[in-house]
């Protein structure tokens, strides 16, 4: 186990290239159990949830080989077992993506209940209704579902609310499907695009409706080719060194961005006073010594609105803004289980239901499912600003969290240490060498 030791109060300078998208490449691993043939994937992040999905299709029998650094090369001709390991599916709850591509291939699927980061339950029930639409039977023991179906046919999917991997998995499994599929109330976050993208280029027939983005006609086809695609960049990480550069009052240029996809998180920023230049697939972020940033509020929604990854990372900026901003979560029930991490540092936040805030709490606008009876849920943080961070002890306890304590390590003065390494090496590829080439403080040593 490691921990990072930070020296803060340093403004971030220079340039740093954005890496490929955690949430495309891991479906996209999962893509190649659906052909024979090779698929070949550019611009993989080296990142541990991305080795998570790896060892999982290895383990199905699938060969794959790192053609380069960056060059991930993966051939399902000899898949020998359609059950997902538990030791691996409990990692990651992204082990749930091999479903659909692996009913649609074999027609079976023996996977354990999915793990991963704990900021809410997280169920799967929206991509058990999809395979069940799909003609698939699901059996739940032991901790551990049991799916098949001799072919999947092809139905009417409709999403009461917005699931992206629930979308993935009913395009991934409605691909080889006999007949048409249309999916309705489909997420459409860029990643979800790029799987298609990927699909299309492997024989797929997928079309999203042009007059009504969300909903997504899957015409299914008997077999699937190899292809050959680059992945987009991380719009999270992206995000996250973008805060970083006004954070840390800094000027930092992210390469390898696509601009468009960060429009809502841009909004803010401009809202805020932080300065930033758009230039084709680069974004320069900075903010002059001085500068007073304004308060602003922030709610989390489905794409093209603020991502619920932002939420956490953002905080950190409100925190430095002159008066009271208030961040609403409303996707998952446990994004703000950090901010006691936060208040040891100095911020000022309180951890509010909607009732608390003021605001009149409705279950239809929360993309969690909450039954009556439940608690409301603490989905508001209202942050009071300006404070002086300083350097204390931090322990990181899910990816974006994590990412966001070390933002207000970056910011604070003096030392700080944070643990919980782990979490940040599974979504961010080199993200201290990377903080480093900017500039800051930041070492690994080994947690006593
Ligand atoms: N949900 C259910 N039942 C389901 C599926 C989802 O109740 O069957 C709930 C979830 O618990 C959550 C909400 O619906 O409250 C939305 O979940 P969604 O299915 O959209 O999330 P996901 O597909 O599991 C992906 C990303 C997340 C990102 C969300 C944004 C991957 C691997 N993960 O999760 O990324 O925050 O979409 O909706 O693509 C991360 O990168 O750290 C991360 C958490």
């Amino acid at each position: 186990m490691q921990k990072f030791l930070i020296e803060g109060g340093i403004p971030l300078k220079g340039q740093v290239q954005i890496s490929g998208a955690k949430n495309a490449a891991i479906k996209m691993v999962a893509a190649s159990l659906l052909t024979s043939d090779e698929v070949v994937l550019e611009n993989i992040p080296r990142i541990d949830d991305v080795g998570v999905i790896v060892e999982i299709v290895e383990n199905l029998g699938v060969k794959t080989e790192f053609l380069d650094e960056h060059t991930l090369g993966l051939r399902a001709d000899e898949v020998f077992s359609s059950e997902v390991p538990h030791s691996l599916g409990v990692k990651s709850r992204s082990s749930v993506i091999t479903i659909g591509p692996l009913l649609a291939r074999f027609g079976e699927v023996t996977i354990p209940e999915p793990g991963g980061c704990r900021i809410g339950l997280r169920p799967i029930d929206r991509h058990l209704m999809v395979l069940e639409k799909l003609g698939a039977v699901v059996s739940h023991k032991g901790g551990v579902y049991k799916i098949s179906v001799p072919r999947l046919k092809g139905a009417e999917i409709n999403f009461d609310k917005n699931t992206v991997m629930g979308t993935e998995n009913a395009i991934l499994a409605s691909v080889l499907a006999e007949g048409e599929t249309v999916i309705t109330n489909a997420a459409e976050e860029p990643e979800v695009d790029d799987l298609i993208v990927l699909l299309v280029k492997m024989g797929a027939r997928i079309k999203r409706d042009e007059s009504e983005s969300r909903r997504i006609v899957v015409e299914g086809v008997r077999e699937l080719a190899g292809a050959r695609h680059r992945i987009l960049p991380d719009r999270n990480e992206a995000v996250t060194f973008a805060v970083a550069a006004a954070a840390t009052r800094g000027d930092v240029t992210l390469t390898d961005v696509r601009p468009l996809d960060l429009t809502a998180f841009l909004a803010k920023l401009e809202k805020m006073g932080v300065g930033f230049d758009i230039q084709k697939q680069t974004l320069r972020v900075w903010l002059e010594e001085g500068t007073a940033l304004e308060p602003v509020d922030v709610e989390s929604v489905p794409h093209p609105g603020f991502m619920t990854d932002w939420i956490q990372p953002f905080c950190i900026l409100l925190a430095q803004a002159n008066g009271v901003s208030l961040a609403h979560e409303t996707i998952f029930e446990n994004r703000f289980s950090f901010v006691d991490e936060l208040l040891k540092a100095g911020a000022k936040i309180e951890v509010l239901t909607p009732s608390e805030a003021g605001i009149a709490f409705d279950p239809g606008r929360y993309g969690f499912e909450w039954l009556e009876g439940d608690r409301e849920p603490k989905v508001l943080a209202r942050v009071h600003g300006p404070t002086s961070l300083f350097g204390s002890r931090l322990a990181i306890p899910d990816l974006r969290a994590g990412a966001t304590l070390i933002l207000a390590a970056l910011a604070a003065e003096g030392q700080s240490e944070t643990s919980g390494v782990e979490h940040i090496d599974r979504g961010y590829e080199n993200f201290d060498e990377k903080l480093r080439n900017l500039g800051a403080k930041i070492e690994r040593a080994e947690l006593e």
